[in-house]
């Protein structure tokens, strides 16, 4: 396959930098670099340029290099960018300046902004100025993944608003098909634009497997025919979150080894749960749901990669649903090393459901796109932005024991002193299984509980009950030993102090009716990494 190819450097902090190139492929469940079959993880943002005015948003914040730069500087190797179909198919959509798209919805303050930090934007057709934006953040390192989100501009995602499915009022399988080759096409050659994604959240009272089935693989056909090198994200029903029909009757396109799946994991339909129920079950369940509706597909015969598209929380905190669920959400994908597309980087739209210069609260910058909105939630991304399983590692596979409430891992400093800091940091720990100790790789010591309420240490001791540890609860994400009276003591770190590694009396493990777990859920993240 004749391809171009750009080398871009990624700087991990904790491996120095390595180079990869472009075009990706899938190797079974990995996303690899085609030329040397190397995993590439895409650890993306979501930034949008889908609604009513059809511009990337932010752009009047600061010039788009600078955007990239912080996106870079969180630690985030690629964008997926939204677009909406008919500002390729229609004239009567497409037919406008970047000026003019702001001026018809009278955003004066926007184009203004545009025109002091992205002045050469300004006059470009609706298309040009997409392609620029798409060009500039390729020229500064990132990765784009471009996603086909609605059809008509505008907020996503109503069940009944004519862009759910197939056949709905503005969702013409034709003219979908037009706009994902004319897409294909426009960024061919553009070795940034690894992948295209076919269509954001299927939905609504049309939805069938059929059509799904008949318009999907014509839809990946279009594409691949159109532009062999992007990866092809193939996402499902019901919003995006079940592909579990896969099971019984598979995609049966392989595109050259360019076929992804993609899935949507939020809080939201199990709000209710969240809020009320006992935690370490609603964690079981939503998980166990995961796993059927869309993790499935990273094992068996035809294993091929998975993609979490879009979930994500309001940064505020406020919202305890959302806090809960992303307690769960990182343990479960960390597990499996997904690839993913966080929603989202916008701190701020121009034009949102027919208000100027509403706030985006799920967003990592804030309002005026300036600093993160909030650094600890980034802290709680880092096992996730690393690299944690490397197909082509000889290394042993070993665990990071990870802290998911602050995002630490648990590490020793020194000759024995165990405490709670950044997974960059990594302290590679063994652990046989339930009943077996909790062993430091390469060395004698293991974990070992010394009471309730004391911080946990390393022991050569590692018979005793409390250095034999179990996963218990149904989450699983309790890690126990015991004392000489047969207590349960579990791993447990808070928010006084998330360095402070302790084991208390494990809290909730029956299911108590009113009892918050998270303090303790740790998670043994297996990882392979030297
Ligand atoms: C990684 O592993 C695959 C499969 O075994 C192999 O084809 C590829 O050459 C390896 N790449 C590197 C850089 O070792
Ligand atoms: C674009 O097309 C629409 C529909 O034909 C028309 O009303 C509008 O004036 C055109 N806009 C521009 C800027 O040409
Ligand atoms: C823009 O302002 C004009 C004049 O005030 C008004 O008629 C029009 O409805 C406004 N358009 C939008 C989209 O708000
Ligand atoms: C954009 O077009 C307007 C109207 O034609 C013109 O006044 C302005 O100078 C142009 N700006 C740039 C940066 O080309
Ligand atoms: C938090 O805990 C760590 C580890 O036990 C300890 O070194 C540190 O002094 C504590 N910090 C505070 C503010 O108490």
């Amino acid at each position: 396959m004749k391809t171009l190819q750009i080398i871009l450097l990624i700087f991990l902090s904790l491996f120095g930098a390595f180079c990869y190139s472009l075009p990706l492929s899938t190797r079974g469940r990995w996303i690899v670099d085609s030329e040397t079959g190397r995993r590439v993880k895409l650890t993306c943002l979501n930034w949008v340029a889908h609604t009513e005015t059809m511009v990337t948003e932010g752009l009047h914040t600061q010039p788009i290099k600078d955007i990239a730069a912080k996106v870079t500087s969180m630690g985030f190797n690629c964008i997926r960018l939204t677009y909406a179909t008919f500002m390729w198919t229609r004239p009567d959509y497409n037919n406008k300046t970047l000026a003019q798209s702001l001026d018809s919805f009278n955003l004066t303050q926007a184009r203004e902004g545009i025109a002091r930090n992205n002045l050469q934007l300004l006059n470009l057709s609706l298309q040009d100025a997409y392609e620029a934006v798409v060009d500039e953040l390729g020229a500064n390192g990132l990765m784009l993944v471009i996603d086909n989100h609605v059809s008509t501009p505008m907020w996503c995602c109503a069940r009944e608003d004519g862009n759910g499915f197939f056949g709905d009022m503005f969702f013409d399988p034709k003219e979908w098909k037009e706009g994902l080759t004319q897409v294909a096409k426009r960024f061919k050659g553009k070795p940034q634009v690894v992948a295209m994604s076919m269509r954001n959240e299927i939905r609504g009272p049309r939805q069938n497997l059929p059509d799904w089935y008949k318009n999907m693989r014509e839809g990946a056909k279009a594409i691949h025919s159109t532009n062999p090198d992007v990866l092809v994200l193939v996402s499902g029903l019901n919003f995006d979150k079940d592909l579990s029909f896969l099971s019984t009757t598979p995609f049966g396109l392989t595109l050259d080894n360019k076929v992804v799946y993609e899935a949507h994991w939020y809080s939201f339909d199990f709000t209710q749960q969240w809020q009320t129920q006992p935690l370490n079950r609603v964690c079981r369940q939503r998980a166990d749901e995961f796993q059927r509706e869309a993790a499935f597909l990273i094992t068996g015969d035809n294993a091929a990669p998975l993609i979490i598209s879009e979930f994500g929380v309001d940064v505020r905190g406020v919202n305890q649903a959302d806090n809960r669920y992303f307690n769960c959400f990182l343990p479960t994908v960390a597990e499996k090393d997904l690839d993913w597309e966080l929603w989202t980087l916008q701190g701020s739209y121009y034009y949102r459901e027919g208000k100027a210069g509403p706030e985006e609260v799920y967003s990592v910058l804030d309002y005026n796109w300036d600093k993160p909105r909030d650094p600890k939630y980034l802290e709680r991304l880092t096992t996730l932005q690393q690299t944690i399983q490397d197909p082509n590692s000889t290394t042993l596979s070993y665990y990071l024991i990870v802290h998911t409430e602050s995002g630490f891992c648990v590490n020793v400093e020194g000759e024995d002193n165990v405490h709670g800091s950044s997974c960059r940091e990594r302290s590679k720990w063994s652990h046989g299984g339930d009943g077996w100790p909790i062993r430091l790789v390469g060395g004698e010591q293991c974990l070992k509980a010394v009471g309730d309420g004391v911080p946990v240490t390393l022991s050569t001791d590692c018979k005793s009950p409390r250095a034999t540890w179990k996963l218990i609860s149904d989450s699983r994400l309790h890690v126990a030993a015991m004392d000489e009276q047969g207590n349960s003591l579990c791993l447990e770190a808070t928010s006084s102090n998330y360095s402070s590694i302790l084991t208390r009396r494990c809290a909730c493990v029956k299911n108590e009716a009113n009892c918050d777990p998270q303090s303790q859920w740790f998670k043994l993240v297996p990882s392979n990494l030297s």
